[in-house]
């Protein structure tokens, strides 16, 4: 998989990359929305990734990005402190920023990028963390000390390009998953503690796309974040030490709903009781005890459709036959809106694939894309 973005910079350029490193997108098996809130979140990595080759710039001027994609072949350039280019640009150039910030990258250093992937846009499964991460790993190398840099180094940095300099509301969970994930295993993070634990996952996983699209940067996340806040604001009368709407006891549950007014009630319902059902999910899923934890997938689908009003009629319609079908589980996976569902299933199923694709074409009149899911490994270098 590096071969493309390699030979893109190769052809663009006239000259070799001086390093190259991959990260992959990722899907979250539970625990949707947690993160900006404190909670915890379970995400796996799959196999799509995205290649970052990166080189100097030789032709003398100061501070200056000049990037290219096999996506769009055209190159962006730009003074990478003094502005943001449009599009995907603007996350290599603010890896850059943080970067910088780290005193990792010079602040006149003129670099040189070519991106690959094959990780598909808006489909909710994390496209622009799988670029941060690999382009921090990448332009992180050409500095010198910057190849020390740690995976948790790697998310922080990616973290702050998307979310502090390019101003999407996301939280920490695909930049960590991109830069920590192990093969055959799921991550539960804890957001607020930073705290990691790798469970083996080799269960068996769709993938089913449901071809609408969302751009997060104009979507409702913003929207929900400052409800959360809102909560939080409120609730502190109840409770001063909180700081996180994710440690609102799930216990309490009684008085919060009396504490709030919708529609802020429902969000906050749902960030606490999809927090504990994250931490049990992962338990669960630690046992091996799948029909159980399929059963929670199915209840954070519920919540996160009816509380927290993310889903689609398209993401409804694919949960809905997989359960119909006999499904372990299933539920929208990232923020929603549109995007990818993720469904569950015993090895020998072999009903719900021919389920989801009847009653999607039946419905919308095209078919939705699904494959399986292999959990996968995070960010690392490329040989050259
Ligand atoms: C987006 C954000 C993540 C997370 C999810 C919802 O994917 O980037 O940080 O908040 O939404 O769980």
């Amino acid at each position: 998989m590096p071969r493309p973005a390699i030979d893109l910079f190769h052809k663009t350029f006239g000259t070799t990359p001086r390093s190259a490193a991959s990260a992959p997108g990722r899907v979250n098996l539970i625990g949707e929305h947690t993160d900006y809130n404190g909670g915890p979140v379970l995400p796996i990595a799959i196999a799509e990734r995205t290649t970052v080759a990166a080189g100097p710039c030789a032709n003398g001027d100061a501070g200056v990005l000049e990037a290219i994609s096999t996506r769009d072949r055209k190159v962006v350039r730009v003074k990478w402190q003094e502005e943001l280019p449009k599009g995907w640009g603007a996350y290599v150039a603010g890896v850059l920023r943080e970067l910088w910030a780290l005193e990792v990258t010079m602040p006149n250093a003129s670099v040189r990028v070519a991106v690959a992937s094959n990780v598909p846009i808006g489909a909710g499964l994390s496209s622009s963390a799988a670029l941060t991460v690999a382009a921090a790993r990448a332009l992180g190398a050409l500095a010198p000390g910057g190849a020390a840099l740690q995976p948790r180094q790697l998310a922080g940095v990616a973290y702050r390009a998307e979310h502090d300099q390019v101003g999407v509301g996301c939280g920490t969970m695909d930049q960590t998953i991109a830069a920590l994930a192990r093969r055959d295993h799921a991550l539960l993070f804890e957001a607020a503690s930073l705290e990691t634990r790798q469970i083996p996952f080799r269960a068996r996983l769709l993938l089913v796309d449901s071809g609408t699209r969302h751009d997060l940067r104009n979507s409702q996340l913003a929207k929900r974040r400052d409800e959360c806040d809102a909560a939080v604001r409120r609730l502190k009368v109840e409770l001063p030490e909180l700081v996180w709407l994710a440690s609102w006891p799930a216990e309490w549950l009684a008085r919060l709903k009396r504490a709030l007014k919708e529609p802020i009630r429902s969000r906050a319902v749902h960030v606490v009781s999809e927090t504990a059902r994250t931490r049990f999910a992962a338990q669960l899923l630690e046992q091996g005890r799948l029909k159980q934890f399929g059963a929670l997938l199915y209840e954070s689908h519920e919540s996160c459709r009816r509380l927290y009003d993310c889903s689609s009629p398209e993401l409804d319609t694919i949960v809905a036959t997989a359960k119909r079908a006999g499904a372990l589980g299933a539920r929208l996976t990232g923020a929603g809106w549109g995007g990818a569902a993720i469904v569950l299933v015993n090895k020998t199923d072999t009903k719900t694939i021919p389920a989801i694709q009847h009653a999607y074409e039946r419905a919308y009149g095209r078919s939705a894309a699904i494959s399986e899911v292999q959990a996968s490994a995070g960010a690392h270098t490329e040989r050259i």
